[in-house]
């Protein structure tokens, strides 16, 4: 199945999972710091991102890998708190430098930068003033997406504001799971409007300052079917919590109204709380015309009667992740069919390493990101416009609360000695890239 002309095959990381080096040059601790530094048993190998890949200082053996594999694009992330190490005032221009070092290492090896605002690494001192909950971290977000683009603004790439308000908002206000630890479903949903907010005022921040590329958000989604016909209302609660919640204030400039509530499956929040915080012209904020929308694709979920997610397909060894490769096809063809036209792009799309496989031979990901692509053609023919897929992640890292134990690497990494080695799959999908095509199998 060949892949239109331009079609942009990528790679993708994020800076508190790869770059180490938390506390040099000025940094200020984020939540993840603080989080995994605690000890309390909330990383399942109780390892913390200090050194993660040690990225800060093997940036340029890491973008040799990339141009080895041929990819058009690099999704990476900047660190706020390294940028702005407090969320506010003072600019760490060490932390401009690193990052101006990144984006001349792509442009020397012809790369095209896709590069996310904010992946989860939010200043511990803006947490201390509240977190998401509180309506002025927007405000600080859009200060500091005003400090990137009038340091980086003439450079052409691909801007995502945030990657994955949901899991930050549930997995880190509502589940507790993930930093900042806290269970609070009221708390998990004013952190969804308040980085939505953000979102929509970075966009208009990008508008004014005239910057060159796209502007899009990242949002991860997922297909979700009914396990019971008796579960219809539970499924379109659940397909409203997981991706109408976001999807609808981005692109139609309004909120479902059965995302939150007492109902099963719903976000089980105060609705009138929630309708209280968004003020007159937000959701008009929010949906400010972006350039192109990014996808993260990892799988789907049934509904049962309780409106509880549930497995109906196989899992990969993550075991939130039930594998479903058509998923991918109906949930781009649905954006096409329920949405106004907007270029898509795959921004995270991987598997991690099958504990029965050894080494290097990850053949189990080349059949999940085989048949990925070969929906996304599909999807293609069927008139979305998808742009590029890239895949999560270039290589193994810090994987949130799994630690290192996770594996998501096209290249493995030795966390001992930090060698790079890549899988199996890297020489696959290089040759992928190089035909612009994937075989039937
Ligand atoms: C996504 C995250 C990314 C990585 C993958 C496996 O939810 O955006 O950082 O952890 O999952």
């Amino acid at each position: 199945m060949r892949f239109p002309k331009g079609y942009v095959w990528g790679a993708a990381t994020s800076a508190y999972q790869i770059e180490g080096a938390w506390n040099v040059d000025g940094k200020g601790p984020s939540i993840w710091d603080t989080f995994s530094q605690a000890g309390l048993g909330h990383i399942a190998d109780g390892s913390t991102g200090d050194v993660a890949a040690d990225h800060y200082h093997r940036w340029e053996g890491d973008f040799d890998l990339l141009k080895t594999l041929g990819v058009g694009a690099y999704r990476f992330s900047l660190s706020w708190p390294r940028i702005q190490p407090t969320g506010a005032g003072a600019v760490n221009q060490k932390g401009l430098d690193f990052y101006k070092q990144l984006l001349d290492g792509l442009a020397e090896r012809d790369i095209r930068p896709a590069v996310t605002l904010f992946h989860w690494d939010l200043p511990q001192a803006l947490q201390d003033a509240g977190g998401w909950p509180s309506r002025d971290t927007a405000n600080r977000f859009a200060d500091y997406a005003d400090i990137v683009f009038g340091a980086f603004g003439d450079i052409d790439a691909e801007w995502l504001t945030l990657n994955e308000p949901k899991t930050l908002a549930f997995n880190g206000y509502w589940y507790g799971s993930h930093a900042p630890g806290i269970m609070d479903p009221n708390a998990a949903a004013a952190a969804v409007h308040h980085q939505l907010l953000a979102h929509g005022l970075t966009v208009q921040a990008f508008g004014a300052h005239n910057v060159k590329g796209r502007i899009g958000p990242v949002l991860n989604l997922t297909p979700v079917t009914p396990t019971d016909p008796a579960a219809k209302d539970q499924t379109e609660n659940v397909d409203a919590v997981q991706n109408r919640l976001f999807l609808d204030p981005v692109l139609k400039g309004s909120y479902p109204t059965n995302a939150i509530g007492t109902e099963n499956g719903q976000l089980p929040a105060d609705p009138d709380q929630f309708a209280a915080l968004v003020r007159d012209g937000d959701l008009a904020t929010i949906s400010s015309p972006i350039g192109m929308l990014g996808v993260n694709y990892y799988g789907v979920a049934g509904v049962d009667l309780n409106g509880t997610m549930v497995k109906i397909h196989k899992t990969s060894s993550a075991t939130w992740q039930q594998i479903w490769a058509p998923g991918l096809y109906t949930l781009l063809t649905r954006i096409k069919r329920d949405y106004k036209k907007v270029p898509i792009i795959i921004t995270e799309n991987g598997i991690p390493d099958d504990p029965m496989q050894n080494g290097l031979n990850d053949s189990a990901r080349i059949d999940y990101l085989r048949s990925h692509f070969q929906q996304a053609a599909r999807a293609i023919e069927a008139g979305v416009p998808l742009e590029g897929h890239y895949v999560w992640a270039l290589i193994d890292n810090f994987e949130w609360a799994e630690g290192y134990t996770e594996r998501f690497g096209l290249v493995n990494v030795n966390f001992d000695t930090q060698k790079r080695s890549p899988k199996k799959s890297f020489d696959w999908y290089r040759g992928v890239i190089a035909k612009n095509a994937v075989a039937p199998k």
